[in-house]
């Protein structure tokens, strides 16, 4: 593509400086539009036709659809929402293990394929460093399938233009030797430890937190928002928006929308200080 785009610029300049070195001279119409037929209409459709037949040859390579992909196998899914991230994990029968959401974690060096859906609208998903996009389409299951070569932390911000807030969408992938991964997800299909009981906790359901949020190991079992499940350990806040620190839980919660326009979170700025600092903090010690 590069060496075709190159001959064509090349073509291109070159007959600009010629055009712009030579005194214009008067053209029949019948050369003309012989020009216009063989220069306008020929020569791209030929061109273009040798590169979309060199991008179809080398799409089967560039993304190869592997056992797993095709007959619709997934490990993980993932569900693009407004303006957040639903992870689901799924266990060797492809049924849910457990959720989480705005942070994937993956075993390094070995390929993990992903079912993608989206909840509204369209959402693309995509890790820059990892190579390949795909676009999550509502009433459609993509497939995708990625090989992380190298253990790190990677962003994937959403590739599809999605509303107000689709700047500020965005996840987390932890990459992590074969062994760390193991013991992560072995950690999340335990049947989970019930967190320390604190008012924080008291708070967070007084407050109806748990009518749109999960956390397990309590009664939380919220479908709306994101899951909360050891969201202090989660690198990020509000998809890829805020660091994870307490004040960021504090500000999210008192008004989501001044940090993330569009959000279907209310703003809880209502409540006293003394109680959003309480659930932020509860909220914080999840890991
Ligand atoms: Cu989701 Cu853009």
């Amino acid at each position: 593509m590069v060496i075709g785009g190159a001959i064509i610029w090349a073509l291109t300049i070159g007959v600009l400086a010629y055009a712009g070195r030579t005194r214009p001279k008067p053209m029949s119409v019948r050369g003309a539009s012989r020009l216009i037929v063989w220069g306008g209409v020929a020569f791209p459709v030929i061109v273009l036709f040798l590169l979309l037949s060199y991008a179809v040859w080398l799409m089967p390579q560039v993304r190869p659809w592997l056992p797993g992909a095709m007959d619709g196998t997934a490990e993980i899914e993932v569900t693009g929402e407004q303006f957040w991230w639903r992870i689901l994990y799924l266990d060797q029968a492809g049924k849910p293990a457990f959720e989480t959401a705005n942070e994937l974690h993956l075993p390094v060096g070995r390929r993990t394929t992903f079912r993608l859906k989206a909840a509204d609208v369209i959402h693309s998903f995509w890790i820059p460093a990892l190579g390949g996009k795909m676009d999550m389409i509502p009433g459609r299951d993509n497939t995708l399938s990625l090989e992380p070569t190298k253990a790190g932390i990677y962003r994937g911000p959403c590739a599809e233009f999605c509303g107000t807030s689709h700047a500020l969408m965005a996840f987390s992938v932890v990459v992590m030797e074969e062994a760390d991964y193991l013991a992560w997800r072995a950690a999340r299909t335990q049947a989970p430890v019930a967190p320390q009981k604190t008012s924080g906790q008291e708070l967070f359901f007084r407050h109806g937190c748990a009518a749109c949020h999960a956390i397990a190991g309590t009664p939380a079992i919220g479908r709306i928002g994101p899951d909360l499940t050891a969201v202090g350990e989660r690198q990020t806040l509000a998809a890829g928006t805020l660091s994870n620190t307490p004040d960021s839980m504090i500000r999210f919660i008192r008004d989501p929308a001044s940090i993330k326009p569009g959000v279907k979170m209310p703003a809880f700025g209502m409540l006293p200080d003394g109680d959003i600092e309480a659930i932020s903090a509860w909220l914080g010690g999840l890991k």
